[in-house]
């Protein structure tokens, strides 16, 4: 039975307080989440707050980002080695808003997602393809090519150790979920192609899809045969709605 992995993409939202609340409303429910596992990725600066309170829990944390860098004049960055020291076992890479919002291309991505597993962390890969690539009938090269710079850096073999979530950015905030078909039919062909080139790796990784995904409609979504679970904006800022979410997945 492959597990399911939900992780909550906080994005720039939360205080001290709000995060606080949100914390506990999590914990407070997570014995009803079956062995779905469990992350949330908060902004940067509340990583050790979270880090504090969610240790010896189930559920893990991550960063929204790294730095492709390690150490040295390189301000506003945050470095793996660094996102170690709190513990973080995830970090998102190439999310849509990084790509589109600041410029951030496939190779930059696949050195930010080398810069995660040097430092012991998961990557959560981000995919995708705009509106208007998916009425342009590329969807599949687009995903392809996200990929194969990753590929061609770090080799198969690394995504094997990774998570990719596929987040169509039409749907991504928007309130319009890929259904479960569409969403189906892009983890089907990024598990086909990964299996081209490694048939373990392609059992391994874990595909996520992202965008929209709401208690309503978790469920029908990781009943898909390829989506192995969620990669969650807005819902996860709920603590309610987030565990409906993770309870789909038990
Ligand atoms: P959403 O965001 O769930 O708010 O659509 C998903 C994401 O961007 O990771």
């Amino acid at each position: 039975m492959r597990q399911i992995l939900v992780a909550g993409n906080w994005k720039l939202n939360g205080s001290r307080d709000s995060i606080e609340q949100l914390i506990s409303g999590i914990t407070a429910g997570v014995e009803n989440t079956g062995d779905t596992q469990i992350a949330v990725c908060p902004p940067f600066v509340y990583i050790p707050l979270v880090a504090e309170r969610l240790a010896g829990s189930k559920v893990a944390w991550g960063s929204q980002d790294i730095s492709d860098q390690s150490a040295g004049a390189f301000t506003g960055e945050v470095a793996g080695a660094m996102l170690n020291d709190f513990n973080c076992k995830y970090a998102i890479v190439g999310h849509s808003e990084r790509r589109s919002l600041y410029a951030e291309d496939d190779d930059f991505t696949a050195r930010k997602f080398a810069a995660a597993r040097k430092a012991g962390l998961i990557p959560i890969l981000c995919v995708g393809e705009t509106l208007q690539e998916r009425e342009q009938g590329v969807t599949e090269a687009v995903v392809a090519r996200q990929l194969d710079a990753v590929i061609n850096l770090e080799g198969v073999a690394a995504l094997g150790e990774a998570v990719i979530a596929y987040e169509p950015v039409w749907a991504i905030g928007t309130g319009k979920t890929a259904s479960p078909q569409q969403a189906q039919d892009v983890h089907a062909f990024i598990r086909g192609k990964l299996a081209g080139l490694n048939v373990g790796v392609a059992d391994k990784v874990q595909i996520l899809y992202g965008g929209s995904v709401k208690g309503a409609n978790a469920a029908e979504l990781f009943a898909k045969a390829d989506i192995d679970g969620g990669l969650i904006g807005g819902a996860s800022l709920d603590a309610a709605e987030f565990l409906a979410i993770c309870s789909a997945g038990a």
